[in-house]
């Protein structure tokens, strides 16, 4: 190869110093914002906890029970953290989750304490009523919730083996 002459090689190497410069630019711009899920997001996985939590109770596997319990909890808890309020929505989550869900997850926190099945139901359907209440107090009337007609979690044993 023939040697560069020496412009050409100055050109190369300012191209190169600028390059690394934009890119250094753009490796140090605003540390991108901490990834939070949407509150649709976060209902989805409150529905298939609500779900699950129905099977639970009816295979009285009542550890399960109480472990969709405190994961509901922890997804309330979640949405009033990152949702504390909603688009246009005149109830904020943050004031609805502690009024409508608290009480109807400590019922259900006692029927299962007791392995109680039927009030273990009648505390499911506070919590079903309570989940509609808040779909009607947030403008999102048109999601309603209803106790499972069927299971979709084929994969997971509600009922252990023993
Ligand atoms: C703070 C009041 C509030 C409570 C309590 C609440 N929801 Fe919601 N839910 C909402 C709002 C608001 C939306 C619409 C969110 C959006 O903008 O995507 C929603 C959406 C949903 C959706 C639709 C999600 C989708 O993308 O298809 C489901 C399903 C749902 N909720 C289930 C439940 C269940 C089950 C419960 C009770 C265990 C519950 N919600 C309790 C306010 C609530």
């Amino acid at each position: 190869m023939r040697p560069m002459p020496n412009l050409i090689r100055a050109l190369f190497v300012l191209v190169l110093m600028a390059a690394s410069v934009v890119l250094g630019t753009a490796c140090r711009a605003a540390p991108p914002e901490p990834y939070a899920p949407g509150l649709g997001e976060m209902m989805s996985l409150q529905q298939m906890r609500h779900a699950k939590l129905w099977f639970a109770g009816q295979a009285e596997n009542w550890e399960l029970a109480a472990y969709e319990i405190d994961e509901l909890g922890e997804g309330f808890d979640d949405v009033v953290k990152f949702h504390p309020t909603h688009k246009e929505s005149p109830v904020a989550p943050k004031d609805a989750i502690p009024r409508m869900i608290a009480g109807p997850l400590k019922d259900l926190r006692a029927a299962v304490d007791r392995k109680d099945a039927r009030a273990f139901v009648q505390a499911y359907d506070g919590l079903t009523a309570a989940c509609n209440n808040c779909h009607d107090a947030t403008n999102f009337r048109f999601n309603r919730v209803q106790t499972p007609t069927g299971n979709p979690y084929a994969n997971q044993l509600f009922i252990l083996p023993h």
